[in-house]
């Protein structure tokens, strides 16, 4: 596990202040109960109103065996607030298909694959508002090997959206309820 300090910004609505530590996490150190102990608070709420971590505790295993697999946890007083995991996309695939039915001849010339896929974002809502989710964003999105990145989420006015929105991602297909955002990667 690497892990480093980051710049905390002041937090400014009621939350506490310490900083966040940020981790690169190895496939096989994977804490997948502090992971789902995040992922039960964060998508119970609605638009995702998920009963439980269940999704979380299926998939991960599997996507963590994937190519450029990447973890990054953010931890306050060493107690895991949130994570982002992606790793690198296949140009096949239930959901690419479905990508690629929306998107029709869209993508003649730019062929689906090779991409990073950002799976999951997530942080505690007791310390949104401080810069964390930017934080794992750009933790995630560095020193990539892939030519974009690719990503699905609620297709409204959320905190998540706002995010993607300011990181440059664009709407790539609507997948309802949800969109597929991209962003070309340096
Ligand atoms: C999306 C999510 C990860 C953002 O986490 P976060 O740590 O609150 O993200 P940030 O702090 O970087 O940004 C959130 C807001 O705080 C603001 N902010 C950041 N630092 C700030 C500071 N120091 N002072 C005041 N505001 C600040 C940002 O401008 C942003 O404002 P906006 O949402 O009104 O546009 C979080 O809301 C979340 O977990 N949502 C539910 C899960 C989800 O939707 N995940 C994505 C699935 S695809």
């Amino acid at each position: 596990m690497q892990a480093r300090l980051v710049r905390s910004r002041p937090g400014t609505r009621g939350v506490t202040a310490s900083p966040a530590r940020l981790a690169h996490v190895a496939a096989g150190a994977i804490d997948v109960e502090a992971l789902a102990s995040v992922y039960t608070v964060v998508f119970r709420e609605p638009p995702y109103s998920e009963p439980d971590a269940s999704d979380l505790r299926r998939r991960l295993p599997i996507h963590a065996e994937r190519p450029g697999f990447r973890l990054v946890t953010a931890s306050v007083d060493d107690r895991v607030v949130g994570f982002a995991y992606g790793y690198t996309g296949e140009g096949r695939g239930r959901w690419i298909e479905r990508l690629a039915a929306q998107l029709g001849t869209a993508t003649a010339g730019r062929p689906l694959g090779g991409h990073l896929v950002l799976a999951e974002l997530a942080v505690l809502p007791s310390v949104r508002g401080r810069g964390i989710g930017a934080t794992l964003l750009d933790a995630m999105l560095r020193d990539r090997a892939e030519p974009r990145v690719l990503l699905q989420t609620h297709d409204g006015d959320t905190p998540a959206m706002r995010l993607y929105e300011r990181a440059g991602f664009r709407r790539l297909a609507a997948m309802p309820p949800d969109v597929a955002l991209i962003r070309d990667l340096p």
